[in-house]
């Protein structure tokens, strides 16, 4: 009885806490705003990398002043900006370990030897 209860409420925290419904055709987390997103991200390459990158509400600012300084991006009516950072500074914020873990020493190669001759290139 006692395992039906947990595994009832581990299912139960599991479906609550993984409920991020996303949008077939772009990836995208469905939640406010992420419509703009749709609209205004896609055009010139791909959501994924969008939904690849993490970051706080300046960071996702300053990445779009990049592409609207270097990449032809338009400029965007305030609310829309307003709109399109709450959604992606709620949806993607920082993350503190996307990193993978370090490889273990014993399955890095040797150190290198003493230094040969370079490689030929013809
Ligand atoms: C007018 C074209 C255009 C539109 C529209 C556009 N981008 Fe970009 N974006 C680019 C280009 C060009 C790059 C560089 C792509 C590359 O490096 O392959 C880029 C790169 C990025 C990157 C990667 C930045 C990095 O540091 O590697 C992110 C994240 C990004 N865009 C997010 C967005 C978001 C969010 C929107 C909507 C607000 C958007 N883009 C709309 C042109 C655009």
């Amino acid at each position: 009885m006692r395992r039906l209860v947990l595994t009832l409420v581990f299912l139960l925290s599991w479906s609550l806490a993984g409920a991020q419904e996303t949008d077939e055709a772009t990836g995208l987390v469905i939640d406010d705003g992420w419509q703009l997103v749709r609209i205004h991200c896609g055009g010139c390459h791909s959501h994924a990398l969008v939904t690849g990158q993490r970051a706080d509400r300046q960071t996702w600012l300053d990445i779009i002043r990049w592409m609207q300084a270097t990449q032809n991006l338009w400029q965007f009516a305030p609310e829309t900006e307003a709109g399109i950072l709450d959604y992606l500074s709620a949806n993607y914020p920082p993350q503190p370990n996307r990193r993978r873990a370090p490889i273990p020493p014993s399955l890095m190669p040797d150190p290198p030897g003493p230094p040969g001759p370079p490689d030929r290139v013809d």
